[in-house]
C-alpha cells in the first residue's frame, strides 16, 4: 500500500492530486482546513483530517494521527505533499499589514516545515519509499511587484527543500525531498489575483492577461504531471524542479 499525506485538498491543485491518487492501493490522508464531500465520496478508504495551517501548533499532533492509519506492515511508501498555500498579500509592501505576512508565512513556510520535520521523525520506523514534495512556484526567481511575501515564502521553501535534502543525503532510508514549480494553473489563486484592483495590485493586469491568452493549465493536467515526478525515477534528492 501507498499512503500520500497532502495538504489544501479542498480545491484546487490539491483538490486535483486527491483524485487522481484515489486507487486501491493508495490510502490517502487529506489534511485541510475546508471539508470537500465530493472529494470524500470518490475514495471509501481516505482519511480526512482537519487543520488550519495557521495554528502551526496542532500540526504535530495531527500528523500523528495521520500516522496512526498507517499499518507498518504493508507500507511499501509514504508520501508527503505540502500543497496548500495562500497568495496574499498582492500589494505593496508598506501597504500589507502584519497579520497578513504572518498568515502568509505560517501557511507558505512554516507549515510545511512542521509538516516535513514532523513527517521525518514519524517515518523513521518505517522501512519504506519516503517522499516530501513540497508546491512552490517560479514567483521564487520571478519576481512581480505586489507579490514580494509570497515569492519569498517560496524562495524559502526552495531552499528549505534543498536544506532537508543535503541533510537527510542519499542512504537507503533516507527521506527525499523534491520542491516544484507547476507553471501557471487555472485555480482560485489566480481568480484571486486578477480580480484585485489594479491600483492595490500593480500586477492584476498580468494574471487577466494569462487567462485571457489560455495560458493557465488545468489543474488535472499538472496534477498528472506532478504524480509522475512524485512516484517515479527523477525525483532527485534536494532539487528544484520545474514543470
Ligand atoms: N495557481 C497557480 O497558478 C499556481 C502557480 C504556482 C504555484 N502554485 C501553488 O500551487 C499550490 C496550490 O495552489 P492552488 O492554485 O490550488 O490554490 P487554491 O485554489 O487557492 O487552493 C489553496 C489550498 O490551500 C488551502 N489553504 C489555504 N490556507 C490554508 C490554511 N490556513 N490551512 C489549511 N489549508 C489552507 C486552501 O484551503 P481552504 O479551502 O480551507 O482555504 C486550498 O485547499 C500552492 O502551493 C500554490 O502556491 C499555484
Amino acid at each position: 500500500m501507498k499512503y500520500f499525506l497532502l495538504t489544501g485538498t479542498s480545491r484546487g491543485l490539491g483538490e486535483a492530486l486527491a483524485e487522481q491518487l484515489i486507487h486501491p492501493e493508495h490510502h490517502l490522508i487529506c489534511l485541510s482546513r475546508t471539508m470537500n464531500k465530493a472529494l470524500i465520496s470518490k475514495d471509501p478508504q481516505m482519511d480526512y483530517l482537519e487543520i488550519d495551517l495557521n495554528e502551526v501548533d496542532q500540526i504535530a499532533l495531527v500528523m500523528e494521527q495521520a500516522f496512526s492509519r498507517i499499518d507498518r506492515t504493508n507500507a511499501e511508501g509514504i508520501y508527503l505533499i505540502n500543497n496548500a498555500a495562500v497568495v496574499t498579500p498582492l500589494s505593496r509592501i508598506e501597504q500589507g499589514n502584519t497579520e497578513q505576512f504572518k498568515q502568509n508565512l505560517t501557511v507558505n513556510l512554516l507549515a510545511p516545515i512542521v509538516m516535513t520535520s514532523t513527517f521525518i521523525r514519524l517515518s523513521e520506523p518505517y522501512h519504506a519509499e519516503k517522499r516530501v514534495l513540497n508546491i512552490s512556484s517560479s514567483s521564487a526567481k520571478n519576481l512581480l511587484p505586489g507579490m514580494s511575501v509570497y515569492s519569498a515564502s517560496k524562495a524559502g521553501l526552495d531552499v528549505f527543500s534543498k536544506g532537508v535534502g543535503a541533510e537527510q543525503g542519499e542512504g537507503a532510508d533516507a527521506v527525499k525531498v523534491v520542491s516544484v514549480w507547476p507553471g501557471m494553473i487555472d485555480t482560485a489563486l489566480q481568480t484571486e489575483a486578477r480580480n484585485m484592483d489594479k491600483e492595490t495590485f500593480a500586477s492584476a493586469d498580468i494574471f487577466q492577461m494569462v487567462k485571457d491568452r489560455g495560458m493557465l493549465a488545468s489543474p488535472a493536467d499538472v496534477a498528472t504531471k506532478l504524480i509522475k515526478l512524485l512516484l517515479g525515477d527523477h525525483f532527485i534528492q534536494g532539487t528544484v524542479v520545474e514543470i
